[in-house]
């Protein structure tokens, strides 16, 4: 069901999961917003509490907090359907959808572009999503003791039990994994000074690594680059956190002794500030293209919504999601299925960017002095350096609209 149809179902639980969760003593925990986490008690314990405030949520839901607002729980066999599902053909299908925007582009009539992404624009780089049956992220955490896969990254089990995330932390920390050909492509959008803004879910930090400046970057679900209290907010050294962390040991608060964790956003945790740009943003757009996303989070999800209605919308996924299931498609929609890194080849030849790409993915790893991602094999790391070239200017040989 996508997010647009329904926002705010309930996160389904199986039997054995709430067996183990009714084990874990409450957590009291304040949120950066000003409703309160935790309703009174209900005696339902920490994760009653955590499914009564979602389905409470059902009827005002805080939009400033992220939650899962999809078909729920993947370990339920429903989602192990829809995972199945999602590798059948897809529901929907705009005729020629790159086309479309190509020739819009090349006519002039896309000049304040806004990206939305997800993790599956990282995925060439070698980061698992957390989504794709089998591979993805939230597949693959039996080592990490969890009662159910989102709880790794929900704060109130974290408040409780902050050790999984710190053991997966020490594998997320940015530093081994180089942006490839389709973050290339967002910063050549903001080369040719299209890019009003890119939104992203990813904590990798490859948009900021490949050179997009901050100015134009919303990291929407927060980054690494940053640490502070998860009770009190007071800010930590973010270093001084990742050593901790990757030794193994817990950084507590300097001034409440609460768990310190990197500012990543956790269900249950308001969004950055930065995030409301949108309210500016998404107005103004004239292009909207959405990458590598399940749109299954909440507020992000919705943003897809919000911009005007003749404006064009193109998904470039491996699945059809959200509104994008809609037989037929919303008029203005298109929609490019398949391998995400080829589509967007595809898509920089058909724009004649191509080699400006190729040429700026080499300078930049040759400035970094890293082996090069040009022809997809995986880097091995570098500095955590971006290049901070704002360029907006558009050369006459390079403008789409030529
Ligand atoms: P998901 O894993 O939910 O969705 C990734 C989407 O990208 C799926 O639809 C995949 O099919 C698609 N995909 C993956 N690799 C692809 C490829 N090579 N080519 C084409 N499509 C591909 O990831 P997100 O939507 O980013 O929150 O998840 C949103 C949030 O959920 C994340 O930010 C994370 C998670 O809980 C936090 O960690 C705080």
């Amino acid at each position: 069901m996508s997010a647009e149809i329904l926002p705010h179902v309930k996160i389904r639980m199986s039997k054995s999961n709430e067996d183990k969760r009714s084990l874990r003593p409450a957590a009291v925990r304040k949120t950066r917003s000003s409703r309160s986490a935790e309703s009174p008690d209900s005696g339902l314990g920490q994760y009653g509490k955590q499914r009564k405030k979602q389905s409470d949520s059902a009827l005002a839901q805080d939009l400033r907090q992220m939650s899962v607002s999809g078909p729920g729980d993947p370990t339920s066999s429903e989602e192990k359907q829809l995972g199945q599902h999602q590798n059948s053909p897809p529901v929907a299908k705009s005729a020629g959808g790159l086309a479309s925007v190509v020739r819009l582009m090349k006519l002039g009539r896309c000049k304040n572009v806004v990206v939305v992404t997800g993790a599956g624009i990282s995925t060439a780089s070698g980061i698992p999503d957390f989504r794709s049956p089998g591979t993805g992220l939230y597949a693959n955490l039996e080592a990490y003791d969890v009662p159910y896969p989102e709880a790794i990254f929900n704060v109130d089990y974290f408040s409780n039990d902050p050790q999984p995330f710190f053991s997966l932390a020490k594998v997320l920390y940015p530093g081994s994994h180089r942006p490839n050909y389709i973050h290339y492509f967002i910063r050549m959008l903001h080369h040719k000074g299209l890019l009003l803004r890119v939104y992203t879910q990813n904590i990798d930090g490859l948009e900021k690594l490949c050179g997009i400046p901050d100015d134009k970057l919303v990291e929407a679900h927060g980054s690494f680059v940053t640490a502070s209290c998860h009770l009190c907010y007071t800010p930590y050294p973010a270093e001084e956190a990742k050593r901790a962390i990757m030794n193994g040991d817990i950084p507590s608060c300097t001034f409440c002794a609460a768990t310190v964790k990197p500012d990543v956003v956790f269900f249950g945790e308001d969004l950055p500030q930065k995030y409301f740009l949108h309210t500016k943003d998404f107005p103004k757009a004239d292009l909207l293209i959405i990458m590598g996303t399940s749109l299954q989070i909440e507020p992000f999800a919705s943003l897809v919504n919000t911009v005007r209605s003749k404006v064009p919308r193109l998904l470039l996924n491996r699945h059809a999601v959200g509104p994008f299931q809609r037989v037929p498609l919303r008029r203005g929609d298109h929609v490019e299925l398949g391998d995400l890194e080829n589509t967007v080849r595809r898509f920089a030849e058909m724009l004649g960017w191509n080699d400006d790409i190729v040429e700026l993915m080499k300078s930049l790893e040759q400035e970094q002095h890293i082996p090069t991602l040009v022809n997809g094999t995986s880097g091995t790391g570098g500095e955590d350096e971006s290049d901070s070239e704002t360029d907006s200017k558009c050369s006459a040989s390079s403008c789409p609209s030529n």
